[in-house]
């Protein structure tokens, strides 16, 4: 490749100044402990990877919604300050309303969302059992899980949103 001889020595005295860097290290800090990464590394996959022990019924949920969420969000989670977490009408026009039930993929992310941001003003304060239980109540309350169905690592993954098939990836060659 063409390079002018002023910029070609310029990039070799860059690549050698790096490498030397690299080689010898800054002799800083010491390497990161697992433990002190585990807290923030709390990502759930859609197939449910990274969902941890415990669960949760709807009945559970519905308490701790109302002392904890419904402030915001509105009775039964239909709306109020914040956005409704239950019901939603169809996508119609660009403006519409995006919700859980109409909107979002999969169901993991209800449970991957309320436990990095909500509440609003504590976030991170629930328990893994309090989130699957606020997470099986929204569900309930969409009709997309019964009354009864408790909701773990094992059966949160296998709900089915309903826009599950609604995205459509633009440039498939490029992924
Ligand atoms: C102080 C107000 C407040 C409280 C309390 C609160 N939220 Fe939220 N929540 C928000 C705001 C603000 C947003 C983001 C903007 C929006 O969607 O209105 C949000 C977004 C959400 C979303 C995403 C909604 C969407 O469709 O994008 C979920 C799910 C949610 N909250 C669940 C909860 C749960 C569960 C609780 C109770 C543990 C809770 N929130 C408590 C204010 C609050």
């Amino acid at each position: 490749m063409f390079m002018p001889k002023p910029l070609h020595a310029f990039a070799l005295a860059v690549t050698l100044g790096s490498g030397a860097a690299v080689a010898e290290g800054p002799n800083l800090g010491r390497p990161i402990d697992p433990a002190d990464i585990a807290p923030w590394d709390i990502s759930i996959l859609p197939d449910g990877t990274g969902l941890p022990p415990g669960g949760g019924t709807p009945a559970q949920g519905e308490r701790i919604f109302a002392q904890k969420c419904a402030m915001c969000h509105g009775e039964r989670g239909k709306g109020g300050v914040a956005a409704a977490v239950v019901g939603g009408g169809p996508i119609d026009r660009i403006e519409a309303p995006k919700t859980i039930a109409n909107f979002w993929g999969y169901s993991t992310t209800v449970f991957d969302f309320i436990r990095r941001a909500m509440p609003w003003q504590q976030p991170r304060t629930l328990t893994d059992n309090e989130v699957y239980a606020l997470t099986a109540f929204i569900l309930a309350e969409n009709k997309l899980i019964g009354q009864n169905d408790s909701m773990n690592a094992d059966t949160l993954p296998k709900v089915r949103m309903p826009n599950r098939d609604g995205f459509i990836i633009r440039f498939p060659d490029e992924i």
